[in-house]
């Protein structure tokens, strides 16, 4: 069955951030909605065989098949992903890959409206470290400008290194924590960020909603 927007986690964490985002927005829109966790998919990348270019279907037989279908049938989509070692996610960037089949000769990705949602571990503003957020918003951006898509946003969540869960971010040599956060920095004084505890973003999330709601109902009635 079709739904208007699809919902697409990179975030192989249960219940992360990523996740409850993409989830929120797509609450917000009103419209009728699919979360898919690509995590719990078999996807791989795209194999550049161009096994796809006469018939726009992905010749690749894993999950990647119906979830293309998904997508295609969409009006729009929120996208999140995360950022290990300062660039999108590889589940993130193969489901991009994978969405290829629809563009030969039709430009079956156009004319759909999307938003980005980018969770990072690396907080802004911090020296010596790769803006990871601006390379996965741009990441996202580039695409869905490549497909001729519209891009309606993206939203940059503060989440959390894994060295705050591990159990040894204190006393690693290996440990993000000072890093990220400097010197005297401590599990306990970054603490575990929630995107519910921040009011800035749960309201960029409803404005991003109202952004995809208006632009699928405007298109639908053009
Ligand atoms: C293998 C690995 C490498 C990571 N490297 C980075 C990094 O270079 N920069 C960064 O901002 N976050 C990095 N992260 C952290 C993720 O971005 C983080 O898990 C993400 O913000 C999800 O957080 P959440 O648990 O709050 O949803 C890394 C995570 C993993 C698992």
């Amino acid at each position: 069955m079709s739904v208007q927007i699809v919902g697409i986690s990179g975030s192989p964490i249960p219940n992360s951030n990523t996740d409850r985002a993409v989830q929120r927005i797509l609450k917000f829109t009103g419209l009728s909605s699919q979360f898919v966790k690509l995590s719990d998919l078999d996807l791989s990348p795209c194999r550049a065989c161009l096994g796809c270019v006469e018939t726009n279907k992905c010749v690749v037989e894993d999950d990647g098949q119906a979830l293309a279908e998904l997508f295609h049938d969409a009006s729009a989509f929120v996208l999140g992903g995360y950022t290990p070692y300062s660039s999108l996610d590889a589940r993130t960037k193969a489901f991009m890959e994978r969405m290829y089949c629809h563009r030969h000769r039709i430009g079956g990705n156009a004319r759909k409206f999307g938003v980005a949602v980018i969770t990072t571990a690396c907080p802004p503003g911090v020296q010596g470290m790769p803006p990871a957020a601006e390379t996965a918003t741009s990441q996202i951006g580039f695409w869905m400008m490549e497909e001729g898509m519209t891009n309606l946003g993206t939203m940059v969540i503060q989440g959390n290194a894994p060295c705050i869960r591990c159990g040894y971010g204190d006393d690693c040599s290996m440990s993000g924590i000072k890093m990220l956060f400097g010197s005297e920095a401590s599990v306990a004084s970054v603490g575990v960020k929630t995107l519910e505890d921040d009011t800035a973003l749960l309201s960029m999330a409803e404005e991003l909603a109202k952004k995809l709601r208006e632009a699928v109902i405007g298109q639908s009635a053009s």
